[in-house]
């Protein structure tokens, strides 16, 4: 096998069957339409005979190719033996999805990856929608950009990618780490990863088993995890493998959570997607930071809640089951357990961690607004402020200097002509973007923070100019301190913002 992909890597390279040279073929309006499911553009723009014509034809148009164009393209009989393609009557079609792959969230000052993913065939080109096989492995789609987007890409010795599916994470992991375990239930998702790390010439541990089962015992830095998360109760009768765990609701997420930090070194991270059920009258944090297990400094960030039947409805179009015939079955049947089971709604979004072998910290935000991606580096950078805040007391923060974040301005709301403002807010244009309403006070001190002064002298000189009680000022001003630290609005000027985690306790 190993042979056969080489050679088809090769003959890939060789067409320009790229990112780059698929874009550059498309161009941005077959290309966009593409992206919405529109081949008619990518049609007309593929009408040569080019190896990069036929190979664009065959795998992202899902449209028979004559087998003597494609066969000057490829090793055909390679191609055929791998299961990536079927002839018939003098033409090919694809019968597995090859693509190109590779661009953002790559350490940067490193030439683009030549990547090459294999998947099952998706589905919905042109509105030809098909239910999905139980057995389906999914292509990279806008889960798993969002989970590589988030996942920070410092050197490591070991990853786990747990549910590797299509083999996406684990080429991202493989630019960074010394060895990727990338594990899944399925050996059909083995075979096609494996194929997807031969063309990439990537090598991945690749292990079959349960969740944790295939990684037990081992220790890593980081573990990366796009979980068949989807909230169904246990033995629904369609069990789509790449969505659905089997456990019912959210125990899947919980279990993960829980579980998998167990895996980390001391410091190690685990960014995972995550879906976790509303109930009425339970706050969603309570739910999530229960599911935190001790030693880890969290955030959890709430992304979007969909109420029942939009989940249900949504999770059925994804598979193509909202084209069959059982369609309202299904639907009514999955609302209804979802409602019987007391499911108000169901959050989406993400939790990334780091082992400290102290007490458990966690932040959990619904944050649905705009993020800069990729996040991965702010959310290593926010672990890294809140270990900073783990290790240091009030009188810690206020005696340390802390600098105005570059990226941070000021806003300010209020009747024309009114002589203060109504509100201030400090707002940050990169990272998460938080925004935080202060009052004059602790803007004056922000403004005043420029890594030379502590904290404590500018909140004196803050109360000097403004007439009020010092010691009533800091001991009130500490805790917003504390937040705009950890919302990276100020940061502490020891080490830079990125790596305070290093410090030592105080
Ligand atoms: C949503 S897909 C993720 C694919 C890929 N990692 C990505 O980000 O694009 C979830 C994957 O988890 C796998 N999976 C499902 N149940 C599992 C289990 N119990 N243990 C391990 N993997 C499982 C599925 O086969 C599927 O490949």
């Amino acid at each position: 096998m190993r042979d056969h992909l080489a050679r088809l890597r090769d003959a890939f390279a060789a067409a320009g069957y790229t990112t780059s040279g698929v874009d550059a073929l498309l161009g941005p309006q077959a290309s966009a339409a593409l992206a919405r499911q529109e081949t008619v553009p990518a049609r007309r723009a593929t009408r040569g005979r080019s190896a990069l014509d036929t190979l664009v034809r065959l795998f992202l148009l899902q449209l028979p190719v004559p087998e003597a164009l494609l066969s000057a393209a490829v090793p055909l009989e390679e191609a055929v033996a791998l299961g990536l393609v079927e002839l018939s009557g003098g033409e090919a079609r694809a019968a597995l999805d090859v693509r190109p792959y590779g661009e953002a969230s790559e350490p940067s000052g490193t030439d683009p990856p030549l990547w090459w993913v294999v998947s099952d065939l998706g589905t919905g080109l042109d509105g030809r929608a098909r239910v999905l096989p139980e057995d389906h492995v999914l292509g990279v789609g806008g889960a798993s950009t969002m989970l590589a987007q988030l996942t920070p890409r410092d050197p490591v010795t070991t990853t786990v990618d747990l549910g590797t599916g299509c083999g996406a994470q684990a080429l991202h992991a493989a630019r960074h780490s010394g060895r990727v375990i990338a594990t899944d239930v399925s050996q059909r998702a083995l075979r096609l990863a494996a194929m997807t790390a031969g063309l990439s010439q990537v090598t991945l541990d690749l292990r079959q088993g349960d969740l944790l089962s295939p990684v037990s015992g081992e220790q890593v830095e980081l573990f990366v995890s796009n979980p068949p998360f989807v909230v169904s109760p246990a033995g629904r009768p369609a069990r789509h493998t790449y969505r659905d765990s089997g456990l019912p609701l959210d125990e899947v997420c919980a279990r993960l959570v829980g579980e998998a930090p167990g895996l980390l070194t001391p410091g190690g991270t685990l960014v995972m997607l995550a879906n976790w059920v509303h109930r009425a009258g339970q706050d969603w944090r309570e739910r999530v930071g229960g599911w935190l297990p001790e030693g880890v400094d969290a955030v959890v960030v709430q992304r979007e809640v969909l109420d029942p039947a939009e989940y249900v409805a949504m999770w059925l179009r994804d598979s193509g089951e909202d084209a069959a015939t059982t369609y309202p079955e299904a639907y009514d049947g999955w609302l209804a357990a979802l409602q019987d089971a007391g499911v108000a709604g169901v959050g989406l979004g993400f939790v990334t961690l780091r082992r400290t072998d102290a007490g458990t910290t966690s932040r959990l935000v619904d944050w649905p607004h705009p993020v800069q991606q990729p996040l991965g580096p702010e959310l290593r950078d926010w672990l890294d402020r809140r270990s900073w805040l783990a290790h240091r007391d009030d009188a810690a923060v206020l005696a340390s200097t802390l600098r105005v974040g570059p990226d941070v301005s000021q806003e300010q709301v209020g009747r024309p002509g009114a002589e203060d403002p109504q509100q201030v807010v400090l707002r940050r244009a990169g990272g998460w973007r938080p925004a935080v309403r202060v009052d004059t006070e602790t803007a004056a001190l922000v403004g005043a923070c420029d890594g030379t002064l502590s904290a404590a002298t500018l909140v004196d000189a803050v109360a000097t100019v403004l007439g009020t009680d010092a010691a009533a000022l800091r001991a009130r001003i500490v805790g917003e301190v504390r937040d705009l630290v950890e919302d990276g609005v100020l940061l502490p000027d020891t080490r830079g913002p990125a790596r305070a985690a290093a410090d030592p306790p105080v």
